[in-house]
């Protein structure tokens, strides 16, 4: 069972489905790379998209089959980019576990992740998806490719302005939970109109979603979050907190400390209580708010039934989470 699901047993119950057809596609003779995935696969994984997938579908109907392992192909995309972001951002744990490339090396999670892409189209090929599908899953591996590349491109420098961050999540993180809107909710047949609020609803989810990670990343603690606290900062990732602590820091003490080129302990500790002195943190959370209130104001025009019950209250969750 799906601990971030418990609450609907029914999802959580189709997430084991997903999940043990995730399990069967990466089995491989070669055993010690199956189990590499394992813990991934596994444990902590809150499987947001697959599960926003399914609950888009219920709007129309669908062949569960396809469904579960259209689900699948998706979480199996965000896997991928988890296992590529680590490499990048050294980050040494991933859902609660060691992460593949602090475990197993870089150069093998590479291969991992390029592994699992392919896993994720295999998979997507053994169904006659409408290409729309298929051309709309590429698209959004592609904007998360320009996120990533965006948000790598600012690092260390202050020209990320509010504009320039809000691009780079829309791409890194937005666009693929809108896919997982728009995915499921082709599958099932929906008509356009639904459809295209179902992604709107994806994509304000998605923003407000990565507005909280980036706060998380300055006040959440490594235990809850099942992955490192305070890298985006160590990484030269300026993200929303920066941005706004900036716009108050009126004696330049933040600018100053963020013009070195790398920060030992103590700069980090003094970043961390500048950034909450300058109301970098409230702000962040109202931004997110802003976002989660969209999401409301088009969850309130779906069609009533469980399943917008169901998304409405994990949005709820989503913005008061601390992990
Ligand atoms: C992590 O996503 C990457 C971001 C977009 C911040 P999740 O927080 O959904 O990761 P899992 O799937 O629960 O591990
Ligand atoms: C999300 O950004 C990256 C992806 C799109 C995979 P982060 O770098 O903030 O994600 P976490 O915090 O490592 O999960
Ligand atoms: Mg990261
Ligand atoms: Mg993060």
């Amino acid at each position: 069972m799906n601990k971030f699901w418990r609450d609907c047993p029914e999802i959580s119950r189709e997430l084991d489905i997903v999940k043990n057809i995730i399990k069967k596609s990466v089995s491989s003779s070669e055993k010690y790379f199956e189990e590499s995935f394992l813990p991934l696969i596994e444990d902590g994984g809150k499987m947001l998209r697959p599960a926003f997938l399914l609950l888009s579908a219920r709007f129309g109907q669908c062949n569960q089959e396809r469904l579960y392992d259209l689900a699948a192909s998706v979480e199996m995309v965000h896997l991928a980019t988890l296992i590529h972001d680590d490499i990048i951002d050294n980050s040494k744990l991933r859902r609660g576990c060691e992460s593949i490339q602090s475990k197993y090396g870089k150069e093998y999670a590479v291969y991992a992740g390029d592994f699992l892409f392919c896993k994720c189209f295999s998979m997507l090929s053994q169904h006659d998806y409408k290409t729309e599908n298929l051309r709309d899953i590429s698209r959004a591996i592609n904007r998360i490719c320009m996120g990533e590349i965006k948000q790598y491109h600012f690092r260390y420098t202050r020209k990320v302005n509010l504009r320039r961050y809000i691009k780079i999540i829309s791409g890194k993180t937005a666009a693929l939970f809108a896919l997982s809107f728009i995915a499921g909710a082709k599958e099932g047949n929906c008509d356009e109109e639904l459809v295209k609020l179902l992604g709107r609803i994806g994509y304000n989810i998605g923003m407000a979603f990565q507005c909280i990670d980036d706060l998380l990343d300055y006040v959440g603690n490594e235990n809850e979050l099942g992955k490192s606290a305070q890298s985006d900062l160590k990484q030269g990732y300026y993200t929303l907190p920066i941005i706004f602590a900036l716009e108050e820091d009126k004696d330049k003490e933040l600018s100053n400390i963020l013009d070195k080129s790398t920060f030992n302990d103590g700069d980090i500790k003094k970043i961390v209580s500048l950034v909450k002195k300058y109301n970098g943190i409230e702000k962040s959370m109202k931004v997110a708010e802003r976002y989660t209130k969209k999401a409301f104001e088009n969850i309130d025009n779906l069609p009533k039934c469980e399943s917008q019950y169901i998304i409405k209250s994990v949005v709820e969750k989503l913005l008061n989470r601390t992990f």
